[in-house]
């Protein structure tokens, strides 16, 4: 799948290097061409030997090197390569690609590149979440880093949280849907639900919830870029139309609801938006004034649900019908109820709990629930998840001939 792909695979310093043995070697099966650069840090934990061993390729380490920079000088190293992926990627190995040093070879390889970057992050728990090191992968995120990991769970060092670098078959993955063009979704029409709902209680003021919409976003936006014909029905937020996708706006969850149903008939819906569940009766046709004593008293009626009414449309059910659970405790259940209770095929559960960051936030960690198990995801950025989702997509339905 990586044949002729070329990756120049970065080496920072920290026990996760192990790790970097395995992945060599799976990309040399897939059929990558590799090159591979070791710090110093890094060096501490794997030899030279063991990385050219398994690349079957020279490893680089040293930027004042004369025969190196004569064989292949680091412009050169910094150009030749479809994607650089550093791994792992310690806290000291970010703060210096966030600050632009290049003192070494592998940063000043990285400053002289305009190739895409991914890092697996790898460190102590409260080394990733110290706020220099928030701020530098923020930082390199917005310049275009992307990034798989890290995880949370046991750490090497013996405390508990999130720093473990991501699997091997999970970086694999980032990889190939970064670097393996997927258009198996062509021929195929996907609708996408987005963002918060407005629900109106006068002229002026609205309930409304915390979703920014990216989530559903960058999904509409991945099944565009894999084929498919995509409609986006979105709340209000703020966030960019996706390239080649039809957006239609709505404010109202009884508008999305409408305009969901007239863009039937579709071949996969993936509702991702967080629909208000309930609107204000009896609106209200003038500003809701303090003046008249008592504050009003809101009656509440449900809102139609969108995810459920397509998993239930009979002969315009669509092939795939694909929900969020956005829950705060008990995930895995309350999750694995929604996707019996609305009918739909898959179910991405997800924490939205006040600690994790995720609504309105840029990253998300998601569980896939479908009819033979669950899948755990690690925490990837919201476009890595979108990208995730569409490859999983384009492989539930077989390429249109
Ligand atoms: N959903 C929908 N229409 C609604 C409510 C929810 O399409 N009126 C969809 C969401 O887009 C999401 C899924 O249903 O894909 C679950 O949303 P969530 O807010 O987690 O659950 P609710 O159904 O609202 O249930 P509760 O708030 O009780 O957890």
């Amino acid at each position: 799948m990586l044949s002729g792909k070329r990756l120049l695979l970065i080496v920072s310093g920290g026990i996760a290097a192990y790790k970097s043995l395995d992945l060599v070697r799976r990309l040399k099966e897939r059929g990558a061409e590799l090159r591979c650069i070791l710090t110093a840090g890094g060096a501490q934990f794997v030899t030279p030997l063991s990385l050219s061993s398994l690349s079957g390729e020279k490893v680089y380490e040293d930027m004042f090197s004369l025969t190196d920079e004569n064989e292949m000088g680091h412009i050169r190293l910094a150009r030749d390569a479809d994607l650089i992926v550093v791994v792992p990627a310690s806290a000291d190995f970010l703060a210096k690609m966030a600050g632009g040093l290049a003192g070494d070879l592998a940063s000043a390889v990285l400053l002289a590149s305009d190739r895409p970057v991914l890092v697996a992050p790898a460190m102590n728990v409260a080394m990733w979440n110290h706020a220099a090191t928030r701020r530098n992968m923020a930082l390199l995120e917005e310049r275009g880093v992307m990034r798989v990991g890290p995880e949370a769970g046991d750490l090497a060092c013996g405390e508990v949280g999130e720093g473990r670098m991501a699997e091997v078959p999970d970086i694999m993955a980032a990889i190939e849907e970064i670097l393996v063009p997927h258009t198996s979704l062509t021929g195929r029409h996907a609708l996408v639900t987005s963002g918060p709902t407005h629900e109106p209680i006068d002229p002026v003021r609205y309930i409304a919830n915390r979703s920014s919409g990216k989530q559903g976003h960058a999904i509409a936006g991945a099944l565009a870029r894999m084929g498919a014909e995509t409609t986006l029905v979105s709340g209000p937020t703020n966030e960019p139309d996706p390239q080649g996708v039809e957006v239609l706006r709505v404010e109202t969850a009884l508008q999305m609801f409408a305009t969901c149903q007239s863009a039937l008939p579709v071949d996969v819906a993936v509702c991702a938006a967080a629909v208000g569940d309930w609107k204000v009766n009896g609106l209200a046709d003038s500003k809701l004034k303090k003046a008249s004593g008592e504050p009003p008293v809101l009656a509440l009626s449900e809102n139609p649900d969108i995810l459920a009414s397509l998993s239930q449309a009979g002969n315009l059910r669509p092939a795939l019908v694909v929900g969020f659970a956005a829950e705060t405790e008990d995930l895995a259940q309350q999750a694995a109820a929604k996707r019996q209770a609305k009918g739909c095929d898959w179910i991405l559960a997800n924490d939205v709990s006040a600690g994790t960051g995720t609504f309105g936030g840029d990253d998300n960690t998601v569980r896939l629930i479908d009819g033979d198990g669950a899948e755990d995801w690690p925490t990837m950025t919201k476009v890595q998840v979108a990208e995730r989702l569409a490859r999983r997509i384009a492989d539930y339905f077989s390429p249109v001939a």
